[in-house]
């Protein structure tokens, strides 16, 4: 899809299938259309004016009327945009991924977003008018790799018209579609590899994608496979592979250099890229089962992120590490009871298999701080059912051991529509993972607090350097459940949570 932004007004332009424009809620009888929409009403010959007072159409968020012009060979699209007071970002994604759809459905292939009418009062329109390209690019995503002629007609432009008011903005609002296309397409790319079932996408597979990526952007790239995790010591993730006859373990180390020399931050990025989840000898009930090909969800967002850090090109240098394995159960496996030794020399008791994830990003946390001394850790795990069951599929678990950084990326999340809820990470929790036999055992016998234990567990891994681990288990992928509630631009399947999230705060950095 091209965006582009124009001066001109949207009615002038020759060559756009339909004429979008927002409308914030209002009710009552004989509510009132707003003056900015006059000349919109024109074209309809009245009728939104009457619609409007009538009650038709009442600017509700998710409200989308599609109006035939007389004598106009185009339609106006009126988007409900919910209650003025509350209309940020987020609302304009959502609303625009609304309207692509809609306009995808009906085979409208341009349209024209009237810039005024989705920067009401006082609202930045180089905001909004990036919220809603966002919003429209990241929408209309499908997964064609196995269906490829069901691929549907699509959208190809979307204009902002920025009119008189908002004129002398062209060039701040171009270069706000340009970072939002680097954006979307760093997104794009990774649900690709993210929605991949695991028979194709294995650990090694995850490691071409980095080669691959590596090549285009000029980063590098190295891979460990299990001859020198070994070496190196990395028994937690081999431990978690050990059980695979056909994809055995990776860890993947990608690196941006950064723009500032050699006293660029370093930040490590670290995702869980368990390929495929059956739980191992703890084996998972088969319920559902198949959802456990996003639990890699960690991994492919921290690929999308040094993509977007690339073509940025933000100021600190960012190291991702991919700790990839299967978890399945064999002759091979590791068990319940076993003990190993991960990269650093520190012991975990395994007493479930299939709290494999934090055995695997062990080995990844020590390596990287130990080998890049990083400002800051932030990890990307699809990691406990627990934080499903405390936050649903609308907010990741922040866990953060540093406030200025928790705050940092709380922001971020508001700013990007990928929000995080902070949970409390204490001493009572560390002792709750202490094991008998052990640094840390991976599992408790009993059930409370799940994902905070969780958090507590990868706290062990990271020393005093400032941390961050992100619980993305609710909202790294829309499963079937999850659909009716996701946001209108996250399709089904995998979303790509933490880029965008990510990308804001190396930005802001
Ligand atoms: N990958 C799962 C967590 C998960 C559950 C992700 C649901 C997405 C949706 C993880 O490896 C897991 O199995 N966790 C266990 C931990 C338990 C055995 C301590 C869980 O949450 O039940
Ligand atoms: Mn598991
Ligand atoms: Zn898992």
């Amino acid at each position: 899809m091209k965006l582009e932004a124009v001066r001109a007004e949207a009615w002038d332009l020759a060559d756009v299938d339909a004429v979008v424009v927002g409308l914030t809620e209002r009710s009552g009888p004989e509510a009132a259309l707003p003056r900015s929409l006059a000349p919109d009403d024109e074209r309809a010959g009245g009728y939104l004016k009457q619609a409007v007072s009538r009650g038709e159409i009442r600017g509700k968020r998710g409200e989308v009327h599609v109006i035939p012009l007389p004598g106009l060979d185009r339609r106006l699209v009126v988007v409900g945009l919910g209650p003025e007071r509350s209309l940020d970002s987020e609302e304009l994604r959502r609303a625009a991924g609304t309207v692509v759809r809609q306009a995808r459905s009906r085979r409208l292939r341009s349209l024209a977003f009237r810039l005024a009418l989705f920067a009401p009062g006082r609202r930045d329109p180089v905001l909004a008018s990036s919220a809603l390209a966002e919003g429209s690019r990241l929408a209309l995503y499908e997964f064609t790799r196995f269906k490829p002629s069901e691929s549907p007609a699509t959208v190809e432009r979307v204009v902002f018209s920025l009119g008189p008011e908002h004129g002398r903005l062209l060039a701040r609002v171009r270069g706000g579609l340009e970072t939002v296309g680097k954006l979307a397409d760093a997104v794009l790319w990774a649900r690709d590899i993210g929605n991949l079932p695991a028979n194709v996408a294995s650990p090694a597979f995850l490691a071409e994608q980095a080669q691959a990526l590596g090549k285009e952007f000029g980063l590098k790239v190295t891979v460990y496979d299990e001859q020198k995790l070994a070496e190196m010591g990395c028994g937690g993730i081999l431990a978690v592979g050990s059980g695979s006859a056909t994809h055995p373990p990776r860890m993947v180390v990608v690196e941006y250099p950064g723009q500032g020399g050699s006293r660029s931050r370093t930040v490590a990025v670290v995702g869980k890229g368990i390929t495929f989840d059956s739980g191992g000898i703890s084996i998972k009930p088969a319920m559902h089962m198949s959802d456990m090909k996003f639990d890699k969800s960690g991994a492919v967002a921290v690929l999308g992120i040094l993509r977007v850090a690339a073509a940025l090109k933000v100021r600190p240098k960012v190291v991702g590490v991919l700790c990839c394995a299967e978890n399945v159960p064999s002759g091979s496996s590791y068990r319940p009871g076993d003990v190993v030794k991960t990269f650093g020399g520190k012991t975990i008791e395994v007493l479930n298999t299939d709290a494999e994830g934090r055995v695997a990003l062990s080995d990844g946390l020590s390596w990287v701080n130990a080998t890049h001394h990083p400002d800051a850790i932030i990890d990307l795990a699809t990691l406990t059912g627990a934080c499903v069951t405390a936050l649903g599929f609308d907010s990741a678990g922040l866990f953060a051991t540093d406030d200025a950084l928790a705050r940092a990326l709380l922001a971020s999340g508001e700013a990007t529509g990928e929000r995080l809820w902070r949970m409390p990470l204490r001493p009572v929790h560390h002792e709750m993972v202490r094991s008998d036999v052990a640094d840390v055992k991976n599992s408790l016998e009993a059930p409370p607090a799940g994902a905070i234990t969780a958090a507590a567990f990868l706290h062990t891994f990271v020393g005093e350097t400032p941390w961050a681990h992100l619980d993305i288990a609710g909202t790294a992928y829309v499963g079937s459940g999850a659909a009716r509630f996701a946001p209108s631009y996250a399709s089904s399947g995998f979303v790509g949570f933490g880029i965008r999230l990510l990308a804001d705060y190396l930005r802001a950095l």
